[in-house]
């Protein structure tokens, strides 16, 4: 059983059919990077795979849990797929250490002092170990991305979604994240990244999946991909972004 299993997901806003029989399957220490134009339904996969939308079609199991079943407790879901968006949406009024253990302390209960080492281990793993007790306002955006990473790693996912999680930054901060989530993938983390980055996911990628019109138009290692892309649509988008 693969870690994530995407089988047929259909997707309706209203009249608007956005995710077309998508189809894929994700295994542990995968790294899918999910690119196309804008609308083709990538936000929107990633947040199914989290229960954050409902699909209309199809099935889709993350870590043998059903995420559309009634029974399925979504904030458990949760706990085991991260997510990094665009945007940080740090509390601005709680420190970096604050921010990262907010969640395993409500969630698991863990004492203080077990949540100041937690919040060093996870601050240390993004390249942040001296800033614990910063405030979100005295950090770049490139660091409270970071603690944002930070923050979802704490929960001990099993599976990372990232969603152009370098988008609002600065130029010279994308780098950064970057080699964060660089690290984590040489870690072993599964990861599904949705990024403009073509050359972070053609370094990194196992697999690239364009999608186009709600569909995945054409799929394959980053070298088979960006070496000799096969349909028209992908050409097209390859030339648009280089
Ligand atoms: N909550 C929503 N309600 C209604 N329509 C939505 C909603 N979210 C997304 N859509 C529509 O679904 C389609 C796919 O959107 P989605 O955000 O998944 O695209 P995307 O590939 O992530 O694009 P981008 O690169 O701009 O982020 C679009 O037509 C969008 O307008
Ligand atoms: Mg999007």
């Amino acid at each position: 059983m693969p870690l994530v299993l995407i089988d047929s997901v259909e997707k309706h806003f209203g009249d608007n059919h956005v995710l077309r029989g998508v189809s894929t399957e994700v295994a542990k220490g995968d790294i899918v990077a999910l690119v196309g134009r804008s609308g083709s339904g990538k936000s929107t996969l990633l947040r199914c795979v989290n229960g954050l939308e409902t699909i209309s079609g199809g099935r889709i199991v993350v870590d043998g849990v059903d995420v559309q079943s009634p029974d399925t407790d979504l904030a458990l879901l949760r706990r085991r797929v991260g997510m990094v968006f665009q945007s940080f949406n740090l509390f601005p009024h709680l420190s970096a250490a604050a921010n990262v253990t907010l969640a395993p302390v409500l969630t698991k209960k863990i004492a203080k002092d077990e949540a100041r080492d937690l919040a060093s281990r996870m601050l240390e793993r993004v390249g942040l170990g001296h800033k614990l007790d910063a405030m979100p306002s005295q950090l770049s955006g490139g660091q409270q991305q970071r603690v944002a990473i930070a923050r979802a790693l704490a929960m001990s996912p099993q599976l990372m979604l990232f969603d152009e999680a370098t988008s609002a930054l600065d130029p010279e901060l994308v780098g950064e994240v970057l080699r964060v989530m660089e690290d984590l993938a040489r870690d072993g983390m599964t990861m599904m990244v949705v990024t403009h980055e073509m050359a972070f996911a053609r370094r990194v990628a196992s697999e690239v999946l364009f999608m186009n019109q709600g569909r995945i138009w054409e799929r394959g290692t980053p070298e088979r991909m960006f070496g000799s892309p096969q349909t028209p649509e992908f050409q097209q988008f390859v030339q648009s972004v280089v």
